[in-house]
């Protein structure tokens, strides 16, 4: 069976004190009314992993770092590794989301190491793939999302494959209020889940395929229903228990 997750990802907001308080609130609602087979991830800035996790029912909700460094340790001023994050009680991370791509200059090469590291330090690996604008009107988003999973992902073993979640994040849709329509979505899960049958055969019926890009509580029930939709990475909304918990219980 293929895991629903629901994950947000926090991005550069919140104070230490609003994040804290936003956890406790998504917790109380998670805990009392969330569908139980859904697993929630939140990623709160680095500053505040910590405390998150502390702060909420760690049988019920994961945390996540929003990214990690491609080295262990050492003189790589500013970096956080996977085993920091490990240590502070994050159990995922988010890894290749397009904003790190094209402000951060992550390419398809570091995140083959970053997916290596989350591995090795036991983090469950997000790793976000999607097309800009440009590129769906190109018609090139099938050829750019092959790129992004092959150089990424297809050197891991079996064992290691059959931990990493994907998300598929249209650039055009992400903060825009543009969704993608949920025949969209699903053409790119299936295209993706055939890519990765190809390479790692019936693992791949087991991988979750999360929806992410202005997900909100009005389209989250046509996109998760979808036969390859299995949840979605949330930014904005997200910030909002409410709106959270709505998406969460769209499945
Ligand atoms: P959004 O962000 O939901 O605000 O569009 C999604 C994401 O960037 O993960």
């Amino acid at each position: 069976m293929r895991k629903k997750i629901v994950a947000g990802n926090w991005k550069m907001n919140t104070t230490f004190q609003e994040g804290i308080d936003l956890a406790i609130e998504i917790n109380n609602l998670v805990v009392e009314k969330a569908h139980k087979d859904v697993i929630v991830v939140v990623a709160p800035p680095f500053t505040h992993i910590s405390e998150v996790n502390k702060a909420v029912d760690n049988d019920r909700i994961f945390v996540a770092g929003q990214n990690c460094a491609t080295e262990n340790s050492g003189a790589f001023t500013g970096e956080i590794s996977a085993e920091m994050l490990w240590s502070a009680g994050a159990d995922f991370v988010i890894l290749g989301h397009s904003e790190r791509r094209s402000y951060y200059g992550e390419t398809n090469e570091k995140l083959k190491i970053k997916v290596a590291k989350a591995l090795e330090f036991n983090l469950t690996p997000i790793y976000c793939v999607g097309e800009v604008l440009e590129e769906r009107e190109a018609n090139k988003h099938f050829e750019v999302i092959k790129e992004q999973i092959e150089k990424v992902l297809f050197d891991l073993s079996e064992a290691d494959f059959e931990k990493v979640v994907i998300a598929y994040e249209p650039v055009w849709a992400i903060g825009t209020g543009k969704t993608a329509s949920p025949e969209q979505a699903q053409e790119i899960h299936k295209y993706i889940r055939t890519l990765l049958t190809a390479k790692f055969g019936d693992a791949a019926k087991k991988t979750s395929i999360l929806y992410g890009g202005s997900c909100k509580p009005s389209n989250a029930k046509e996109l998760f229903a979808n036969a390859d939709v299995d949840g979605g990475l949330i930014g904005g909304a997200a910030l909002s228990a409410n709106d959270f918990l709505a998406i969460i219980n769209a499945f």
